[in-house]
């Protein structure tokens, strides 16, 4: 007993006095990941830590709303070892989050944590985790062309710098090897990966992938996969998009990639009907979809900075449903977006672009009016043959009824040529036009 009171005198006297005042609560209902904390009045954002038993690192919370003089807290972790009384602390600033170039070559979990091995990473840098809220003027305009490293994507569906544009597909189709290769090929500065709901084996694929050489130098993993609280996935999202913001106000051309927006929209989701919001379409409640829409309008170029955000987003169509409420909602704030289809990749085609069926809003701002025309040309043809697809098939097409279908037909041998990609290959944005000249040029038939 004097053992364990001399030991606490010395730890005591070890410790600097503080004379702040320590804002504590105590833990009333836990209910799933939700926890009510009696008297700790910390403001929305504030992350706490509750008291567990045994020697384990005591358990995150998130302050996410109050309710009758009690705070509401998301649990970050696993509600086990929590008990009724537990004391809750405040720690750190709301919605404040460390970034900066010290994070480059590093993957971290939603807190900003280390998941690669390595030691904490020591940034000096603050950023909100929400973002600034910045004028509309402060966008600028998308008038250069991006390269994306995709052949189909340059010359079909150009890509601008500072778009945000989804991949929309159902499960399995694609998506994530397609973003893999955006990562690779893409021509930017920096390379920002959210990896959020994803399969943890994905996560350390790609990490193993990316982490290497010099690419490592450029970027950026935040993962948090699907088993981790509904919050620290949205925290995910929210973190990558702070790394990305700081980027472009130094002045950065920043690419960030979520893969996937939709399992940002389950976490907000699940943190709404949590709170007692009612759910609206397909059970998201109108939070759930402005949360989404609010991180995609973080991405953009900056007037001031001269810095940009190019966005992508991949979007999973539930059953390839097309009809989706984060599919609409995505499709309605995005600036273009490319469809993978099930049909094509069933043939073995990857990948598997929906050519008529992918836009890219601004591709007439940032293309030349030649490869315009070539584009345009090229897009004809195969919505002609894949319209078709059925007729020729069966062999009842007369050739002669129809000049472009007729081409269409001559040409299809190079134009599937011109439009697969092996994963990991990449084509740069020049070498795709000329590509995409060489096929629809006045030279050729
Ligand atoms: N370019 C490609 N070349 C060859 N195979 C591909 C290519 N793209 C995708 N695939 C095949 O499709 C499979 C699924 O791809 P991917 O994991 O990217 O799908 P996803 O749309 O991200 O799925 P989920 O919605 O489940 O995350 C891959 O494992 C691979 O076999
Ligand atoms: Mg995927």
């Amino acid at each position: 007993m004097l053992n364990a009171v001399d030991a606490e005198l010395s730890r005591l006297a070890r410790s600097a006095p503080s004379f702040a005042p320590v804002r504590m609560g105590r833990i009333v209902s836990c209910d799933g990941g939700l926890i009510e904390v009696s008297g700790l009045n910390a403001p929305i954002g504030t992350l706490c830590r509750a008291e567990a038993g045994g020697d384990e690192p005591a358990p995150a919370a998130e302050v996410v709303g109050f309710r009758s003089g009690r705070s509401l807290m998301m649990l970050l972790g696993d509600t086990v070892r929590l008990q009724p009384g537990a004391l809750v602390r405040a720690e750190g600033h709301p919605g404040v989050v460390k970034v900066g170039e010290e994070f480059l070559g590093r993957a971290v979990d939603g807190q900003g944590l280390p998941i690669d091995g390595g030691p904490p990473v020591k940034a000096r840098n603050s950023w909100l985790l929400g973002g600034r809220r910045e004028s509309a003027l402060e966008r600028s305009s998308v008038i250069e062309p991006f390269d994306c490293g995709v052949r189909a994507i340059n010359a079909l569906a150009t890509m601008g710098i500072g778009q945000r544009l989804g991949v929309i597909a159902g499960s399995g189709v694609g998506k994530s090897v397609l973003l893999d290769t955006m990562v690779r090929g893409a021509d930017c500065d920096i390379a920002v990966v959210g990896l959020i709901g994803e399969r943890a084996r994905e996560v350390s694929d790609f990490v193993g992938r990316h982490m290497r050489g010099e690419a490592r130098r450029r970027t950026v993993v935040v993962a948090v996969p699907s088993d981790h609280a509904a919050n620290l996935r949205l925290r995910g999202a929210q973190l990558a998009t702070s790394f990305a913001e700081y980027f472009r106000a130094q002045g950065k051309r920043v690419l960030l990639v979520l893969d996937s927006l939709t399992r940002v929209a389950h976490a907000s989701r699940e943190i709404a009907l949590s709170l007692g919001e009612a759910g609206a379409a397909r059970g998201y409640p109108p939070s759930a979809l402005a949360a989404i829409t609010k991180l995609i309008e973080r991405a953009g170029n900056s007037a001031s900075s001269g810095g940009s955000i190019t966005g992508l987003y991949s979007v999973l169509a539930d059953g390839d449903d097309q009809s989706d409420p984060v599919v609409d909602t995505a499709r309605a704030i995005l600036d273009g977006h490319i469809v993978l289809s099930r049909e094509i990749a069933q043939r073995g085609h990857y990948p598997a672009i929906d050519i008529p069926a992918s836009l890219s809003r601004v591709m007439s701002d940032v293309a030349a009016p030649d490869h315009l025309r070539h584009a345009a040309t090229l897009r004809g043809l195969i919505a002609a043959h894949e319209a078709n697809r059925d007729f020729l098939l069966m062999g009842v097409y007369q050739t002669g009824a129809d000049p472009q279908l007729d081409r269409a037909m001559a040409l299809q041998g190079p134009i599937q040529d011109f439009l697969r990609q092996e994963a990991g290959h990449t084509a740069a944005l020049d070498a795709s036009v000329d590509a995409l000249t060489r096929l629809m040029g006045d030279g050729a038939k």
